[in-house]
């Protein structure tokens, strides 16, 4: 096991490259399965989510290659239909393959993925869409098992709830279905409209990309033809390192970012009087005079990202006031609260809203990861906190920042990652 020594109280400065996004290329792996050709995909982070979703791939019986960011994939080898738990369990996106498995061959077993850190993130409105499309569901010692013998038929599906990989499941399901299916309040998050851009470059015929409703034409079981695909940029991560510049007050530059898909994330720190200067896909963050207190709610894409919640808490225990931060899509996303308190932080909990006081001075301290975006807090915090921090179960980590301490020591941070 390894953990990260960050020794804090630098400023931080230069530029660096942001990767591709993982919640973009999760999908698109998921997609090969409905693809007769093989299908290459660029810019892929090289994380530990992907490579286990390549594993499953595997496991499956795909031929798959992997390296220098690029992934290659051929599903025409799928001798099986099962995802099974020893791989799901480590990665709940794992549930992308029912959709896909599904509408292809007619059945599917793959296991509930169970809840996680921040919340018990039911299947349900997946399973519910499948259902109206014709398919038999049942669960089994923690399984789901899926038949459509005959295909999926197209459908009329309003999700009850917005949900991100249960709109990417159905939107791969659909493509290949006997029939049309209208999808509406489906996700708009830019990985879901890259999904959905990559499969009508294979000859699915999706209308509405980009809205919250889609028309899917499903092509009655034929494969569709995939040409290459290019992993958008991560808006997660970007936001992640922006985060890095403003809670140190430096001016840094990120390059190889889409600026249309941080319009919230830049509002957010415009607010707490942070400026900025973009030029095509480099973004420049200049500090503040004084950061301003913030007041955040967490919402569906175009609004504040969930995924940025933790990050941002980090950053207002350094601003001047009481910020105010609510977390309405996950009902246990604020496990980073209490190692922020244990390295001085002044945060009030009550169920969904954190309340932080600041400035308060950091002080570096053992902390352990919960999760992804809560472990990227942590490292936020230890930039500032004064002498050194030590972040334990860094796993965490490296299942969605790819290379993150070699991409914050070229900021001129004083970070090791060393073994137990
Ligand atoms: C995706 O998770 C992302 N993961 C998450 O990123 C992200 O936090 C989340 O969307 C919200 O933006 C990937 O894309 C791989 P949801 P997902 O279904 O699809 C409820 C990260 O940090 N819900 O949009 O699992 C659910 O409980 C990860 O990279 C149901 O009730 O999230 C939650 O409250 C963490 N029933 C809300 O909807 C369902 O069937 C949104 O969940 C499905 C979801």
């Amino acid at each position: 096991m390894h953990y990260l020594k960050i020794v804090g109280g630098k400023k931080l400065e230069g530029n660096i490259e942001i990767s591709g996004a993982k919640n973009a290329a999760l999908p698109l792996l998921a997609s090969t399965l409905l693809s007769k050709n093989s299908v290459t995909l660029q810019n892929m982070p090289n994380v530990e989510d992907i490579k286990t979703f390549i594993q499953l791939l595997k496991n499956l019986g795909a031929v798959c290659e992997f390296e220098n960011n690029v992934a290659k994939i051929d599903t025409n080898s799928i001798n099986s239909t099962c995802a099974n738990y020893d791989i799901v369990r480590k990665m709940r996106a794992s549930i992308l393959t029912l959709g896909p498995i599904l509408t292809r061959f007619g059945h599917c077993e793959v296991s509930l993925p169970g809840g996680c850190a921040i919340g018990q993130r039911p299947i349900d409105l997946h399973l519910k869409a499948l259902e109206l499309m014709g398919a038999n569901i049942k669960i089994k010692e923690g399984y789901v098992l899926a038949t459509a013998e005959d295909g999926l038929k197209g459908a009329n599906i309003v999700f009850d709830k917005i949900t991100v990989t249960g709109s990417e499941n159905i939107i791969m399901a659909a493509v290949l279905a006997h029939g049309t299916t209208v999808l509406s309040n489906v996700a708009k998050e830019p990985e879901v409209v890259q999904l959905c851009e990559v499969l009508v470059s294979g000859g699915a015929k999706i209308n509405g990309i980009g809205t919250d409703e889609l028309i899917i034409e499903g092509s009655r079981g034929k494969l569709l033809n995939f040409s290459n695909a290019y992993v958008i940029p991560d808006r997660i991560e970007a936001g992640t390192y922006l985060c890095a510049g403003a809670i140190t007050n430096s001016e840094i530059t990120l390059k190889n970012v889409e600026v249309d898909h941080l319009k919230a994330i830049i509002a957010k720190l415009t607010s707490m009087g942070f400026s900025f200067e973009k030029n095509s896909k480099c973004l420049t963050i200049k500090p503040s005079q004084k950061i301003l207190p913030a007041d955040i709610e967490t919402v569906e894409y175009p609004g504040f990202p969930t995924d940025m919640q933790a990050q941002f808490m980090a950053l207002t225990t350094q601003a001047n006031g009481v910020s105010v931060i609510d977390e309405k899509l996950f009902e246990n996303r604020f496990m980073h609260v209490s190692e922020l308190s244990r390295m001085g932080a002044d945060i009030k909990l009550t169920s969904h809203t954190a309340t932080v006081f600041g400035p308060t001075k950091l002080t570096g301290a053992d902390v352990m990861a919960t999760d992804l975006r809560a472990s990227s807090a942590l490292v936020l915090a230890a930039l500032v906190a004064k002498g050194t921090t030590k972040i334990h179960r860094i796993y965490h980590l490296d299942r969605g920042y790819e290379n993150l301490e070699g991409k914050l020591k070229a900021l001129g941070v004083d970070i090791e990652r060393l073994n137990e």
